[in-house]
């Protein structure tokens, strides 16, 4: 009916203050015309089968839901909207569940379509009786392919958030935020948190969040809120409650997002009791690296004073009593041996020389000086030496006042002082340099400067620096340390940081 038509008929009804029921009725029971239209105006898909499975009427909206025209449906077998490979199976179960009276009324069924197209229908069946015609099924067939694929697309994300969110390898916790910013109970948790905390995962979203946190780390987590309020995201260690009560210390990364109209963080949390145990291993063979290497020192320290005092003392004195024996011998010949008395006159020349070079020697393995005189007179001397082999001029500022220190600590300050004199030498180019010694509240400071080409920062951090590492070694052993720094034809600093510890009081060296 033309839509002004339908409406002025409408309207003429509606003016009517009483309707007639009788003549409403009288309009729809022989009315043909109104099953006609609303058969073609249907948004829903409507098929009649007889028992054949022959369609003997599809309205429009199926005819657009097949993409087949009426003319080319009518009296045909339903299976010809389908493939052809559904064809006889499709006609043959129609025919045996309407014999059997197993036409099922509502269903969602995947099918191919005579284009090959792949489509979900919905199925709506019902009989209807039409006189003459026998048993006729009317379908209601709708093209759901959309949401079906949306539904299966949402399953298949679901799965593979499900086996992302199970295969981390890491715990993963999300949690909402509560008006107040606690933290309420969880609402997800993968596997691996569960099994590291000894949960099951209804358990876990059963308890309250704040069981698994030490009462002690209950105000890390506040300001971790609070951080997250702010950025969005953190990165804390926390130690984490497990079933049994024992701890389990994690490093947790946090981001804050908006889920379900609440905050809610995303926690992914990582196991440090492996990194926590290898940290202790390493610093233990670390200490026991260190200590070998201590150890090393002293045994090469005692070897070369030994070794100094062998030479200086044994030799030194053999060669003494060996130029007074040449001297003997010297007076003792007669006035024509002259030749004689040359040649042991260069013996006894050659013999001083060589308890010069015994000395040099000796004090090159150990300067004497260091443990007769101590530290300052020690540096002194080296800075001396130093100037006279080397030709760069050498500045010395040590302390008036009286400390004491150790012999141990001594040689370990000596020994940093002449790698690093030997480094100036070697390396610097330098024309200047200056030691300062100083104490410092309850440290030795020692400071050696020079105007060379500067130390790059790659040549420090250079780990086959073996002189470098040496000299921090050394520090080390006693809880000092050693700070080098360079700046580009400027020149090097080192700078020796000795704790003295019970060893503050003042005491002449000098
Ligand atoms: N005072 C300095 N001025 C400029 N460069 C320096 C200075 N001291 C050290 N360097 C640079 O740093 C590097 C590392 O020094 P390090 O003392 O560790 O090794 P080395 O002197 O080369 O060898 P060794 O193991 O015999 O000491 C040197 O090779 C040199 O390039
Ligand atoms: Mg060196």
């Amino acid at each position: 009916m033309p839509e002004r038509d339908k409406n002025s008929k409408n309207q003429s009804l509606l003016e009517n203050s009483a309707p007639d029921y009788a003549q409403i009725e009288k309009i729809l029971g022989g009315s043909e015309l109104l099953f006609k239209q609303l058969w073609d105006i249907s948004v829903d898909g409507m098929r009649l089968t007889d028992e054949l499975g022959n369609m003997i009427a599809v309205n429009e909206a199926f005819c657009k839901t097949v993409e087949k025209t009426k003319q080319e449906m009518i009296y045909q077998p339903f299976p010809v909207i389908y493939h052809q490979k559904e064809h006889d199976k499709a006609l043959e179960m129609y025919k045996y569940d309407l014999q059997h009276n197993a036409i099922k009324t509502h269903f969602e069924h995947e099918r191919v379509l005579w284009n090959n197209k792949k489509v979900w229908f919905d199925f709506t069946n019902s009989f209807i009786d039409l006189p003459g015609l026998g048993k006729i099924v009317l379908s209601i067939i709708n093209d759901i392919t959309l949401r079906k694929n949306a539904e299966i697309d949402l399953q298949k994300s679901k799965e593979r958030y499900e086996l992302l969110f199970n295969s981390a390898n890491d715990a993963v916790f999300i949690c909402h935020l509560d008006s107040t910013h606690h933290v309420e109970k969880f609402i997800e948790i993968n596997n691996l948190a569960c099994n590291m905390l000894g949960f099951t995962k209804s358990e876990l979203t059963e308890i309250d969040f704040y069981q698994i946190i030490p009462p002690k780390s209950v105000y890390t987590i506040q300001s971790v809120i609070e951080t997250l309020l702010s950025k969005q995201h953190t990165i804390f260690e926390i130690v984490l409650l497990k079933k049994d009560r024992r701890q389990i210390p994690v490093e947790i990364s946090s981001h804050l997002f908006e889920f379900d109209n609440k905050p809610t963080v995303l926690s992914i949390a990582r196991n440090l009791s492996d990194r926590r145990q290898t940290e202790r291993q390493i610093n233990e063979s670390g200490k026991l690296l260190r200590d070998l290497a201590s150890r090393l020192q002293d045994i090469r320290e005692e070897e070369r004073t030994m070794i100094a005092r062998e030479i200086h003392d044994e030799l030194g004195q053999n060669l003494t009593v060996l130029k007074m024996q040449i001297s003997l011998i010297s007076n003792k010949l007669e006035d024509h041996q002259s030749h004689l008395k040359e040649k042991l006159l260069s013996a006894s020349k050659l013999i001083d020389q060589t308890v010069e070079n015994v000395q040099r020697i000796a004090s090159k393995l150990r300067p004497g000086i260091l443990d007769e005189l101590g530290l300052i007179p020690a540096i002194e001397w080296q800075s001396q030496d130093f100037e006279e082999h080397t030709g760069i001029k050498c500045n010395c500022t040590l302390p008036s006042e009286e400390f004491e220190i150790d012999s141990d600590r001594s040689t370990a300050l000596f020994r940093i002082l002449q790698e690093a004199l030997t480094n100036v030498a070697r390396h610097a180019q330098a024309q200047r340099i200056s030691i300062i010694l100083r104490k410092v509240n309850k440290s030795l400071l020692m400071e050696i400067t020079d105007n060379g080409r500067g130390i790059k920062d790659s040549q420090i951090k250079d780990p086959s620096a073996l002189g470098i590492l040496g000299m921090q070694e050394r520090a080390i052993v006693f809880g000092g340390e050693v700070m080098i720094n360079g700046v580009p034809d400027k020149g090097t600093n080192v700078k020796v940081k000795m704790p003295l510890d019970d060893l503050s009081n003042l005491k002449n060296q000098g």
